[in-house]
């Protein structure tokens, strides 16, 4: 009876609204007609307040990855020197990314569940001036920590370097303006707070990153990300664009213009608020122990009396919502809930009632309805 059914409660991909679905089933256009172009030109005077640039944003055919790889493959050339701050696995896989490119690799990492420092940087960055380009992941979706970007992204700045954000699990759910940031290049996916299926990467270029990649052009023709800011200005892409994304892609950036990008972010922070007190009342730990650096986008809780992935089982089998596991060396140890693009109070109250079950199911010791308490307590007094 409910083979299909599921609320995702992972960290991406998330769940496609209707409006979003029905968008993509919009009939094929060719994409060097008109109606490419009008289409291109909205979803492009969308992506930049969400970006918070002047400058422009490339919508690639590709998942996060392949933004991450087009961002890397136009600022990093072969015998640059980059610094790769990393807490967690996907800053890991940053730096992999970099290492491929050709960069002296030089990573500052910290225990996964604890932000970055950014002091640590400075100092690096003082003591090693031939280091001139900086990746930082925003939200580190394998622990939940949201790093300190802003302060992070002033002080290579002042070092008159250039920053790469990780925004793949972040954008949307979370405040990261680039111009005002000082941020060089974000890269994000669809799959996640913008609640698309996956298959897209954005990448917001800044004016001074542009400036760069002319000077200094990279070599991947397919990522080149001068092209595509020049043919953005024309209102077209490079290669062919995945066109059904993109009508579901405008649609979902028109449903946020709707809500309005601030009231998307104070959502965020409410399902963040709502499941961290949950928790909390359920006497299970927060593996990110300080709110400010909390992701509201995703939440991590260790699971010191019972595996992880049993109770997840739990969850998905009898009661149908699906949370993510641990990575790595943090498998069997954690669960994760996401809680990011077309969520609501509601979907919380609903995975925070099924976990409380869960819970009393696996064997740990709760009373029942305790989280639900606090998270409604959050939600009655926001
Ligand atoms: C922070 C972060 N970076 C990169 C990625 C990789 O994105 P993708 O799987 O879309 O390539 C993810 C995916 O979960 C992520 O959360």
């Amino acid at each position: 009876m409910f083979s299909e059914k599921a609320a995702l409660r992972i960290p991406g991909p998330t769940p496609v609204p209707p409006e979003v679905t029905r968008a993509m089933t919009h009939s094929m256009i060719g994409h060097r007609s008109a109606d490419f172009s009008n289409l291109l030109k909205n979803v492009e005077d969308k992506l930049r307040p969400l970006f918070g640039t002047s400058g422009a944003v490339a919508v690639i055919a590709g998942t996060g990855t392949g933004g991450l790889e087009a961002a890397i493959a136009n600022l990093v050339l072969p015998g640059d020197g980059v610094l790769s701050v990393t807490t967690g696995n996907f800053g890991d896989r940053f730096a992999d990314i970099a290492k491929r490119a050709g960069a002296v690799l030089h990573t500052l990492s910290y225990d996964w569940g604890t932000p970055a420092n950014p002091d640590d940087i400075d100092r690096f960055l003082t003591e090693n001036d031939h280091v001139k380009v900086v990746l930082v992941t925003h939200c580190e979706t394998s622990t939940g920590v949201l790093n300190d970007v802003k302060t992070i992204a002033q002080i290579v700045r002042k070092h008159n370097a250039y920053i790469i954000v990780d925004a793949v699990s972040s954008l949307v759910g979370a405040k990261l303006p680039m111009d005002e940031w000082n941020i060089d290049l974000v890269a994000t996916g669809s799959q996640k707070a913008l609640a698309l299926p996956p298959g897209l990467a954005l990448v917001g270029i800044s004016e001074r990153a542009l400036q760069r990649i002319k000077e200094r052009p990279g070599r991947s023709l397919y990522f080149d990300l001068a092209r595509y800011a020049k043919d953005l200005s024309n209102n077209t892409t490079p290669w062919t664009p995945p066109v059904s994304l993109v009508y579901g892609l405008l649609e979902s950036l028109t449903m946020i213009e709707e809500e309005g990008l601030e009231n998307v972010q104070a959502r965020h922070l409410l399902l963040r608020d709502m499941t961290r007190a949950a928790i909390r009342a359920l006497n299970l730990p927060l593996l990110v122990t300080e709110d400010q650096y909390a992701s509201p986008t995703v939440t991590t809780v260790s699971t010191p009396d019972f595996d992880a992935d049993a109770f997840r089982k739990i969850l998905k089998n009898e009661l149908h919502i699906s949370v993510a596991g641990g990575q790595k060396q943090l498998s069997g140890k954690i669960f994760r809930i996401g809680h990011m693009g077309y969520v609501d109070a509601a979907d919380m109250l609903q995975c925070i009632s099924a976990i409380e079950v869960a819970l009393y199911k696996i064997g740990h010791k709760i009373e029942l309805g305790v989280g639900i308490k606090a998270a409604e307590e959050v939600l009655v007094r926001a």
